[in-house]
């Protein structure tokens, strides 16, 4: 049975512009999944969500100054618009918060040349898991030293040319990777220094934590079952290699910042035990990436300041409790330095009623350029960007163009009821994770992504044509 319906006030709101052919009462009932009340302005951008030099200028929405109705224009659509500004100062903000601590931007959130530029601009770090993202931020001239590479299945080419580079930090995730790593220094002379990834048991979801006694996943080694300090003593036996610290990852878009605070605890347990048992004091402790960011208006995102005092005064409390010197902190955000500065701005093509249900807006893209929604149910909002509407709010879902019933860009939102085709939606918070993981499904091209700031638009990724995508094929 569906919740019941909407009352009073909601009146004003249409679920779809037809009624349910069994009567009225069945087309004022909610979907299954009830969708958070129509906001009170359809036209309004929520400072938390949107980027923070965007605005509604005249009915359309500007980003950095820019009109979309231009940007579609100029570039086409979808498009992925970045604010630059809001970009940088995410940089700064976290280098402010963090003090002393190292700042590395995670680069699989994003990354491409012009924005490895920044990064190294706001003095960042950068991490890195693949040869790709290696090659991105070398082909820039990101100072070798400032990056860290990671990774589950590092391949020896991955490894040797991380170390020809004289990468900062390689991130050990395994017994062969430590073998391989001790092989490859002494075959060129080098001692490259190495964190141990270490799975703390603490497993953190979407908006929750859950701490666990187990460590059912592919990264690092367990600390319950003793492989993380087994690696210890085996990157010790080593001496090409340099032991540095520890590291641990707990999960992504986090909002309750409790599972950050236990994982800080066992790591600064683990460094004790290790001065402990080998006498070796470790320098640094990374504790990873993965706070997280309002998508949508009920998302409260964990204020970076706070989590910044609170990871420091813990390892601070622990180190002293165990009697070991507190280690140089690093953390390695990705998701909240580029997301809310990134917006998608689609055209729309056609506008469909489901009976007493919702209308699906279909838009030129989909879970090729924001495979998010699709992959693990991410939300997400959206608004008419290239004018402004009075009209009644329509519950709506924006779907792409993909041959996928479960290609969903947004699933539950409102919009304008005189939306038509040919209107621009935009939807916010697409800066992280949509241009890394887009993909070419049913030969779609990926977009371009264009910079915004100042009034000024340029170009740093180019949009694929259809000759990349025929490139390469016999
Ligand atoms: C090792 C590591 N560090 C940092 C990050 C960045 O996480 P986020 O973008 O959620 O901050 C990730 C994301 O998966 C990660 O695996």
């Amino acid at each position: 049975m569906r919740p019941t319906g909407i009352s009073g006030s909601d009146s004003l709101v249409r679920v779809s512009r037809f009624a349910h052919p069994a009567g009225d009462r069945h087309a004022e009932m909610m979907p299954q999944e009830r969708p958070p009340r129509p906001p009170a302005d359809l036209n309004s951008l929520s400072p938390k969500i949107w980027p923070r030099n965007s605005a509604r200028t005249g009915g359309a929405v500007t980003v950095g100054g820019v009109d979309v109705r231009d940007l579609a224009r100029d570039y086409g659509t979808p498009l992925y618009v970045l604010d630059e500004d809001d970009v940088r100062s995410r940089c700064r903000d976290y280098a402010e918060a963090f003090g002393d601590s190292d700042v590395h931007y995670a680069g699989k959130a994003f990354l491409c040349r012009e924005l490895a530029r920044w990064i190294d601009e706001e003095g960042l770090g950068l991490d890195v898991c693949s040869g790709g993202e290696l090659a991105v931020a070398l082909s820039v001239d990101f100072p070798p030293e400032r990056i860290t590479l990671h990774g589950n299945n590092k391949s020896a080419a991955e490894l040797e040319r991380a170390i020809q580079a004289g990468v900062g930090r390689i991130v050990a995730d395994s017994f062969e990777e430590i073998a391989r790593l001790g092989h490859l220094a002494e075959r060129h002379g080098v001692r490259p220094r190495v964190l141990i990834r270490v799975t703390t048991g603490v497993e953190a979801h979407t908006h929750e934590f859950i701490a666990t006694a187990h460590d059912d996943q592919k990264f690092g080694f367990s600390l319950n079952n003793g492989s993380a300090a087994e690696a210890v003593r085996r990157v010790l036996a080593l001496p090409q290699l340099e032991l540095l610290g520890l590291h641990s990852h707990i999960g992504s878009q986090i909002i309750d910042t409790a599972g950050f605070e236990v994982a800080a605890q066992r790591l600064t347990a683990l460094l004790a035990q290790i001065k402990d048992e080998h006498g070796v004091v470790l320098p640094e402790l990374d504790l990873g990436g993965g706070y997280g960011i309002a998508y949508v208006e009920a998302d409260e995102a964990p204020d970076i300041k706070v989590i910044a005092d609170s990871l420091r005064e813990i390892v601070a409390k622990v180190c002293a409790n165990a009697g070991v010197p507190v280690p140089r902190l690093t953390v390695e955000p990705g998701r909240t330095i580029v997301g809310p500065g990134g917006v998608t701005v689609y055209e729309v093509g056609t506008v469909k009623d489901v009976e007493g249900l919702r209308t699906y807006v279909s838009v030129d893209g989909g879970m090729s350029d924001n495979v998010r929604t699709a992959l693990y149910g991410a939300e997400y909002t959206s608004v008419l960007a290239s004018r402004s509407s009075d009209a009644r709010p329509m519950l709506s879902r924006v779907v792409g163009k993909h041959c996928e019933s479960g290609d969903i860009v947004v699933r539950d939102l409102w919009l304008p009821d005189d939306l038509a085709p040919g209107d621009l939606l935009a939807v916010a918070a697409t800066g992280a994770y949509c241009r890394s993981l887009a993909n070419n499904y049913n030969y779609q091209p990926r977009p371009a992504v264009v910079a915004v700031r100042d009034g000024v638009a340029r170009v740093i990724v180019r949009g694929e044509t259809e000759e990349d995508l025929l490139r390469g094929q016999s």
